[in-house]
């Protein structure tokens, strides 16, 4: 059905008129046009996006601060070249794996925007402490707890885009927080590099030159605290996970700008309903002894182990957040003016050069993103980019092997090699930059959603960790070695995307089980079946569901006592 055709039944339709829906073409367009159409969708998103761009300020302030001479002189160990310098930088990102696991449960029980609201606390608790900072042991537990914060908030944001948007527009809308990311990192480094000059870059420079930036983030995390009670709603999913189906119904509609006896909406919220209820059969009919919340838990996390459709997933997940960090893009984020004199570039404007330069084009380069992912689909982003940025690693590590020792005679080999970095990332923005944030929210079903999205971002910040870790040591040990390094995972990229990953674009999140075989066994078809019949719901051809509509029974009861 034509994207006209598909738009002018959703305008039009009754539900008289409507008696099946054709779910995949109704939701209209996808891309910038579908998210200027579909406006509050746009505007949730953004809104939220608001964590990612905590995310990426947190990320990047401090490598600015840690080179402040007022700062220096009263965190000898930590600024400069001190000894702790590497902690005070991967503290966070520790914090930041404990915050993705901690944020399941919370984000299951309280809500997941509820959980966005205790990481926002989190976060504000640590700024506070950084900003206020008089000894190390407050940076270090302020950038600890402030980690916390940033990785509830790393896995929730995208967790709650991901279940507010249609199909249609899933990949784009997480793509925001992608984008307000780079945005984050691009800030915190024009605003060090603004607020050093307060009092001056010598001795007497100011102390707010640097508690300044630390300072500023609580903005908008303040912002985004009161818009977890006043702006964001609830995710219909969660609703119906709780039960609170008449709301799930009600938000549902506001969502999508349409009654909620539309047929689209009607369709779409059978479909999450079903997914609900057959996540809570299977944990029934598998685990009858399981009643608590608490018991109910630990047999969804070892389903995701022991399932093997639910393993495969879990592993494309968290494989994909481990290739996102070691494409090394956090090795040039972190340490690009060191790589940048590396080969051959020197001078005042280096820093400008590299973090400067690089931060404008990773946020330049995740704009195409949001119109291309749901059109051409994950795959392909994934393969060009991951193309490219091998090809960018192979020509930086072979001009550096070639003029390792004679960069000054070769000046335009220095320059070709800071271009590629460049290239690089912008090939990183568009493709895994965004698409390791929208597999995880996508690909899993209701029951262990959460749980899944918590291990796979922890996955993601512990890599980070890793590579923060490493970096330094490779470049001065295996030098030029260091972008063949990379080189290799870009492709190990490439080809795994390539020969394995399953192409995601349009397929609503409770249809995802037919890519990784999970409802194939007779068992599970028949509870599917079971559920089906029950509801009178086939995913495209649905029946009414109204206030008014009850399908109480013993699990229905049960779902509810657990919540
Ligand atoms: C990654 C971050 C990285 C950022 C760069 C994110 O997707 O997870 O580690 O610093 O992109 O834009």
């Amino acid at each position: 059905m034509s994207n006209e055709k598909a738009d002018q039944m959703i305008r039009s339709s009754s539900v008289e008129e409507m008696s099946s829906v054709d779910l995949d073409s109704a939701y209209g367009p996808s891309g910038f046009r579908g998210l200027v159409r579909s406006s509050n969708i746009l505007f949730y998103s953004l809104f939220a996006s608001l964590g990612g761009f905590l995310f990426g300020y947190d990320q990047g302030v401090i490598s600015g601060v840690l080179v402040m001479r007022d700062f220096e002189t009263r965190f000898p160990r930590v600024g400069g070249n001190g000894d702790l310098q590497g902690w005070v930088v991967s503290i966070m990102q520790l914090g930041a794996f404990v915050g993705a696991l901690i944020n399941s449960p919370l984000a299951d029980r309280l809500s997941r925007r509820y959980s966005i609201a205790v990481a926002c606390v989190a976060f504000l608790i640590g700024s506070v402490l950084q900003a206020g900072a008089i000894d190390n042991s407050m940076l270090f537990i302020g950038r600890f707890i402030g980690g916390i914060g940033l990785g509830q908030i790393s896995m929730g944001v995208p967790l709650w885009i991901g279940e507010i948007a249609p199909p249609n527009l899933r990949g784009s809308a997480v793509t925001l927080q992608q984008f307000a990311i780079a945005s984050g990192i691009m800030i915190s480094f024009w605003l060090d590099y603004g607020t050093q000059y307060i009092g001056g870059i010598g001795e007497g420079q100011s102390q707010l030159a640097w508690r300044l930036p630390f300072a500023l983030r609580v903005v908008p995390a303040i912002t985004l605290l009161i818009g977890c009670f006043f702006i964001l709603p609830f995710s219909p999913r969660w609703l119906v996970k709780v039960r609170r189906e008449h709301e799930a119904l009600a938000v549902l509609s506001r969502l999508r700008k349409l009654p909620e006896n539309h047929p689209i909406v009607q369709a779409e919220i059978m479909q999450i309903k079903a997914g609900a209820r057959f996540d809570a059969l299977t944990i029934k009919e598998k685990f009858p002894n399981a009643k608590t919340s608490a018991q109910i838990a630990y047999q969804q996390y070892k389903e995701l182990f022991m399932q093997k459709h639910l393993a495969k997933r879990l592993f494309v997940a968290c494989f994909l957040q481990f290739l996102q960090q070691f494409t090394g893009v956090n090795a040039i984020i972190y340490y690009a003016p060191k790589m940048f004199k590396s080969i051959g570039l020197s001078g005042n404007s280096v820093s400008l050069l590299a973090t400067g330069v690089v931060g404008i084009i990773n946020v330049v380069a995740t704009v195409p993103a949001i119109g291309i992912v749901d059109n051409f689909g994950r795959r392909v982003v994934l393969m060009v980019g991951a193309l490219f940025m091998s090809l960018s690693h192979f020509i930086i590590a072979t001009l550096y092997a070639i003029y390792e020792h004679s960069w000054a005679e070769h000046l335009s080999a220095g320059w070709a090699a800071a271009a590629f970095v460049w290239f690089f990332v912008f090939n990183f923005a568009y493709s895994v930059g965004c698409i390791a944030w929208i597999y995880p929210t996508e690909i899993f079903p209701l029951g262990v959603r959460a749980q899944a999205m918590g291990i796979a971002i922890s996955v993601n910040w512990i890599s980070n960790f890793l590579i923060g870790l490493i970096t330094p040591i490779m470049l001065n040990h295996i030098k030029f070695g260091t972008f063949y390094f990379f080189f290799a995972f870009t492709m190990v990229l490439f080809c795994w995307v390539m020969f394995f990953l399953p192409e995601t674009k349009g397929v609503p999140m409770e249809e995802m089980d037919k890519l990784w075989g999970g409802s194939e066994g007779k068992e599970t078809a028949d509870r599917m079946a079971r559920i089906q019949n029950e509801l009178k719901c086939e995913s495209r051809n649905v029946p009414i569901y109204s206030k008014t509509s009850s399908y109480s029974d013993d699990l229905d009861i049960e779902m509810q006592e657990q919540y």
